[in-house]
């Protein structure tokens, strides 16, 4: 599904968005009034022409005082009845380019095995908006949800591979995969453990583009189901888990906005994806087992469910391995993060200031707030079981994120800057903007801060 605007040519109704408590536009008389019409968030009051024909409509945006607690209100206009539309004033505080992005990310649906993608109503992009932009961040986003809502028996790692190499060459960037036995002899023991008791077998998705320039690396985790391997996850816990590579959605979601927003230029890009389906057979890897990684460090398996940050760690080994200026790791790495934070806003960890707050700053602005939370060094011995040099899953689960974050960063080591993001990659319940299900978190934070961060 492409998201899209009203041709700018095309004859449109207004639309007034009201703030409760503003003046009603004269044209709309007092219709509004004598129909209840109040200006609550959400609410709609379609006025007839004199004929009885459709004229325009108000929608309500609610007290403005609360205007904090829904970004995108615009995407409630899809309720709209289908036609074309156009915004016959600039509410204030709103600004167009929200307003476009908002609408184009209430269009969005998963029609892949039921319904019909919608053919509700379409808006000319607000005035003063930058069109292209807002499409290409919400087709970004669009894909990135597309990705995660897919079932694992249709997104498996071959699906994943094959929706990055379809990406790769609609942006023309490069593209090597390596897969299974290959692993081994790449030395990326790690992903192959992690992934070779399921069918689909486990490969790290490597892809580049840009030639000069100061050098971003972006890792997602690509774990394509996580049944929890030997240590199995509960069924209410496995429920979702076809989400578990919400990090790869994202990283390849923020690859498409980075690449049509003309973010590109001037830097190198390298995007990393161990995909994987941590699942049981005989030949899984167990609790116990002692591991040497990539980069040489032993990693004792104490939970083989905190599989992520292993299959991250040689990926994040191999790309420190270049000294990238800035590296990023994106996944849906632990339930801590959700505890501490909720779904909406996803801890990240950085320990270079400037850099953690223009993300931070970014992400509020962008309407995908990050928040960032502290490598806390001395908890790094939580970590450090004694008879392996690192531990995957400290008993107790105290500061779960945290443990999580730390143990990545030892990977990192060999890139200039790091920052790494434990995010949900999923809406319990429908907003504005943001239906139930998959959705792509910090790559819009990322993206606009980006001139502040490379470079
Ligand atoms: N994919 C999960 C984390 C997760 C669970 C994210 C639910 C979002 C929602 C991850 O692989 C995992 O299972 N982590 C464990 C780690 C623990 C065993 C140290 C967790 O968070 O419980
Ligand atoms: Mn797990
Ligand atoms: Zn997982």
């Amino acid at each position: 599904m492409t998201p899209e605007f009203a041709p700018s040519d095309a004859p449109t109704l207004p639309l007034w968005l009201i703030w409760s408590g503003d003046d009603l536009p004269p044209e709309a008389g007092d219709w509004p009034a004598a129909t209840g019409f109040a200006a609550r968030a959400g609410q709609i009051c379609l006025l007839p022409d004199a004929d009885g024909g459709l004229r325009g409509a108000l929608m309500g945006l609610g007290d403005p005082a609360r205007a904090d607690r829904e970004r995108f209100q615009i995407a409630r206009a899809h309720a709209l009845p289908k036609g074309d539309w156009h915004l016959a004033s600039a509410p204030a505080g709103l600004d167009a380019d929200a307003l476009a992005l908002g609408w184009l990310l209430g269009q969005y649906g998963f029609t892949r095995y039921a319904g019909t993608p919608k053919d509700g109503p379409r808006l000319r992009c607000p005035e003063g908006a930058d069109a292209e932009r807002a499409i290409a961040i919400a087709t970004g986003e669009f894909l990135t949800r597309d990705l995660i809502n897919t079932p694992a028996c249709d997104m498996g790692p071959a699906q994943l591979e094959q929706a990055a190499r379809d990406l790769a060459t609609r942006i023309g960037a490069r593209i090597e995969v390596t897969t299974g036995q290959a692993l081994l002899d790449g030395n990326l023991p790690l992903i192959h453990a992690v992934g070779r008791a399921a069918e689909a077998a486990p490969r790290l998705i490597d892809i580049r583009i840009g030639d000069d320039g100061p050098m971003l690396t972006v890792v997602g985790k690509g774990v394509c189901f996580d049944t929890g391997g030997l240590n199995l996850k509960p069924g209410a816990s496995m429920g979702l888990m076809k989400k578990d590579m919400g990090g790869a959605a994202t990283a390849l979601g923020l690859l498409s906005m980075l690449a049509d927003t003309g973010a590109l230029r001037g830097i190198r890009l390298r995007v990393l994806i161990p995909a994987v389906e941590n699942n049981v057979a005989g030949n899984s890897f167990r609790p116990g087992d002692i591991l040497t990684s990539r980069k040489g460090l032993t990693v004792e398996v104490n939970n083989t469910d905190a599989e992520g940050r292993l299959v991250l760690a040689d990926a994040m080994a191999l790309a420190a391995e270049e000294g990238p200026d800035l590296m990023i790791s994106l996944a849906t790495l632990t339930g801590a993060a959700r505890v501490a934070l909720g779904p909406d806003v996803p801890p990240f960890y950085c320990d270079d200031d400037a850099t953690a707050q223009a993300i931070q700053s970014a992400g509020i602005k962008a309407g995908d707030p990050v928040w960032r939370m502290p490598f806390w060094a001395p908890y790094d011995s939580m970590i450090e079981p004694g008879i392996a040099d690192l531990d995957n899953a400290p008993s107790g689960g105290m500061a779960g994120s945290i443990t999580a974050a730390l143990f990545l960063r030892r990977f990192a080591q060999g890139a200039t800057r790091y920052a790494h993001f434990d995010i949900y990659g999923w809406q319990p319940s429908a907003m504005p903007g943001r239906p139930k299900g998959g959705v792509g978190q910090a790559s819009r934070a990322i993206l606009a801060a980006l001139p502040r961060i490379v470079g």
